[in-house]
C-alpha cells in the first residue's frame, strides 16, 4: 500500500467516526454539507498539508486542534489571511491552487465548523480515575465497585452518545444534587475534556450491544423551538436578542465540542436552578435528541455570527483598495464589475469568489503596490454584507450619487 493510500485509510476511519452523527438536514440554505466538505477537504488536497486532529499533513496547522474556532467570518478570514502563505507552501510542492465551485466552499467551511462541534475520543482510562475523583463512586456502581445510593451506571448501550449521557444526567439533577449535598460532597463539575473522558469510562463499560438509536447532530430548527419552550429564552439571549440573567449564549465563547458545552451547562447548574426558583420555573428536563436539537441551533448560529454592518463594509471595500481596481460603485476598471456578481449572493458564494480570484488579484497588486488586504473577522463580515447588499444604496454622505 502506497504511502499516501495508508494516510487516507486513515483519515477515512477517523472522519467516518465523527461525521456519522451528521445526519440531519442544516436547516439553513446556506450552511453547507459537513458530509460533502469532508471528502472535499481530500479531494481539493488540503488534507496534503494539514491534519485533523493527528491524522493527515503537517505543513499546515492541525485543523481539528489548533484552528480557528468561530463563526464563519472567523473561519473564512483566517483562510483568507493564510492564503498568501498557503499559496507560498503550493506552489513549493507543485500542489495546483483548489478552487470551488457551487457550494463547495459552504461545504468545506461546514466541515472545518464541525470538527469543532465532536469530541476528541476520550480516554476511558482517565475517565476511571474521574469517576473516583468526582466522587461518582461513592453513589454509582460500576462493574463490582460503588454505592448504591444512585442507579448502576454500567447498563449504557454501547452507542450511547456523550451527549446523552449529559442530557440523563441532567435531567437527573433536581434529585442527585441534593443527594450530593446531603452527603457533604461538592456538586461535580468538569473542566477541560474531563466530561469526555469520564463518559468514554462509562461508555467502555457499556452492558446492552444495542445502541439506542442516536445518530444526527440534532436538528436546529426543532432546538430554536425547544429553546424558548424550555425556557432558556427567559433567562439567555442569543446574540444580543433577549433577557440578560444568564450570559448571551451567542457571545459567551464556547470553545469545546458539545459534550463539552454540556459539561458547562451542568457546571452551572446550581446557579441556574436557584435563578430557575427565582423565576417560579423547575429545571427543564429533556427528552430523546431534544438537548441534541437545541445544540444544534446554539452551533449554527454561532456560524452565522453576527451580520456586518453595511456601511462599515462600504468603508472597507475603498480602504482595502477594492475600489481601485473594481471602481467605487463595483463598475469594474481593472477587476471585473462586481454589482452583478456579488449583489444578492450569499456570503459563502461571495467569499469563494474571491478566493477563486485572490492569484490573478495578486498579480494585479504587486504593480500596483497595493498590499494582500487582511480582514479581521468582523471587516470581512462588513464588506461581505456591502457586496451583497450596498450596491443599491448609496452612501448617505454622497448625496447626487445613486439617486434615481
Ligand atoms: C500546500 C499546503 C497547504 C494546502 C494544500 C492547504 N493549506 Fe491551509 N494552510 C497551510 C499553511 C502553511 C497554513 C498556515 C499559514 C500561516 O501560518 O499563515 C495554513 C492555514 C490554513 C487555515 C488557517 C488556520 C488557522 O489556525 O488560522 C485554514 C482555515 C486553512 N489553512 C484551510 C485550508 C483548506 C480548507 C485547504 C484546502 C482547500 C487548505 N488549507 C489547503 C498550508 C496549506
Ligand atoms: C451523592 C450521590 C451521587 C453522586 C456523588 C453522584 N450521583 Fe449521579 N445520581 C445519583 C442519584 C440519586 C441519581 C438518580 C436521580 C433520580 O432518580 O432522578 C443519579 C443519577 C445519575 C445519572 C442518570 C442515570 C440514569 O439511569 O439516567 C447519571 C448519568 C449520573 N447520575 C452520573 C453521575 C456522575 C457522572 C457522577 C460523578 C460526576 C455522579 N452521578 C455523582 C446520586 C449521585
Ligand atoms: C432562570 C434562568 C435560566 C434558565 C431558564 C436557563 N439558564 Fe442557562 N444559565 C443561567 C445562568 C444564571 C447561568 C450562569 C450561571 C453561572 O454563572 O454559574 C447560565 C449558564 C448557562 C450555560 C453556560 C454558559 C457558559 O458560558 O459557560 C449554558 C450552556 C446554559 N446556561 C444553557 C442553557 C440552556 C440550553 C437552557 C434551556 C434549557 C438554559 N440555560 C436555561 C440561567 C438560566
Ligand atoms: C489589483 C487589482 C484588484 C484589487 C485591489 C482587488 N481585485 Fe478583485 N479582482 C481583480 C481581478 C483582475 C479579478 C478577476 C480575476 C480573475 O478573472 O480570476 C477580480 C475578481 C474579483 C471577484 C470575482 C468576481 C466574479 O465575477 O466572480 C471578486 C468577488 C472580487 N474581485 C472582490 C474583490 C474585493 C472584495 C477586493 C478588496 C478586498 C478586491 N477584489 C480587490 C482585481 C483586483
Amino acid at each position: 500500500m502506497s504511502k499516501r493510500s495508508g494516510r487516507r485509510l486513515a483519515i477515512a476511519a477517523l472522519f467516518a467516526l465523527t461525521v456519522s452523527l451528521v445526519t440531519a438536514p442544516m436547516a439553513k440554505a446556506e450552511f453547507g454539507d459537513p458530509m460533502r466538505g469532508q471528502s472535499l477537504f481530500v479531494t481539493k488536497g488540503c488534507v496534503q498539508c494539514h491534519a485533523v486532529r493527528g491524522a493527515g499533513g503537517r505543513i499546515g496547522p492541525d485543523l481539528g486542534r489548533t484552528a480557528v474556532k468561530g463563526s464563519f467570518f472567523e473561519l473564512s478570514a483566517a483562510m483568507w489571511n493564510h492564503s498568501f502563505v498557503m499559496d507560498e507552501k503550493m506552489k513549493e510542492f507543485r500542489l495546483v491552487r483548489p478552487t470551488f465551485k457551487e457550494d463547495e466552499l459552504a461545504d468545506l467551511l461546514a466541515f472545518i465548523f464541525f470538527l469543532n462541534y465532536f469530541d476528541e475520543p476520550g480516554d476511558p482510562r482517565i475517565g476511571k480515575v474521574l469517576f473516583s475523583e468526582k466522587h461518582c463512586i461513592q453513589c454509582h456502581s460500576l462493574g463490582r465497585e460503588g454505592g448504591s445510593t444512585g442507579p448502576r451506571l454500567d447498563q449504557l448501550p454501547r452507542g450511547t452518545s456523550p451527549l446523552r449521557i449529559a442530557q440523563d444526567l441532567w435531567n437527573h439533577g433536581p434529585a442527585m444534587v441534593p443527594a450530593i449535598r446531603r452527603m457533604g460532597l461538592d456538586v461535580p463539575k468538569f473542566e477541560g475534556s474531563e466530561i469526555i473522558d469520564l463518559f468514554a469510562y462509562l461508555r467502555s463499560h457499556g452492558q446492552r450491544q444495542v445502541a439506542r438509536d442516536f445518530r444526527s447532530a440534532g436538528d436546529p430548527g426543532n432546538g430554536k423551538r425547544l429553546f424558548v419552550t424550555k425556557g432558556c429564552s427567559r433567562c439567555h439571549a442569543v446574540f444580543g436578542k433577549g433577557p440578560d440573567i444568564g450570559p448571551d449564549l451567542g457571545r459567551s465563547e464556547m470553545r469545546g465540542s458539545v459534550t463539552q458545552l454540556a459539561g458547562r451547562m451542568w457546571n452551572h447548574w446550581s446557579a441556574m436552578s436557584e435563578a430557575m426558583g427565582a423565576l417560579g420555573m423547575a429545571p427543564p428536563t429533556f427528552k430523546n435528541e431534544e438537548l441534541a436539537d437545541v445544540f444544534s441551533y446554539l452551533f449554527i448560529t454561532r456560524y452565522e455570527g453576527r451580520a456586518g454592518d453595511m456601511e462599515r463594509g462600504r468603508a472597507a471595500y475603498q480602504q482595502k483598495g477594492c475600489a481601485s481596481c473594481h471602481g467605487p460603485s463595483g463598475e469594474g476598471i481593472v477587476g471585473p464589475p462586481l454589482k452583478g456578481a456579488t449583489g444578492g449572493e450569499p456570503k459563502e458564494r461571495i467569499a469563494q469568489r474571491m478566493w477563486n480570484h485572490a492569484s490573478q488579484m495578486r498579480n494585479h497588486m504587486g504593480p500596483r503596490q497595493i498590499p494582500w488586504p487582511r480582514f479581521e473577522p468582523d471587516e470581512l463580515a462588513a464588506l461581505l454584507a456591502f457586496l451583497a447588499d450596498g450596491w443599491k444604496t448609496s452612501p448617505a454622505s454622497s448625496p447626487g450619487r445613486g439617486t434615481p
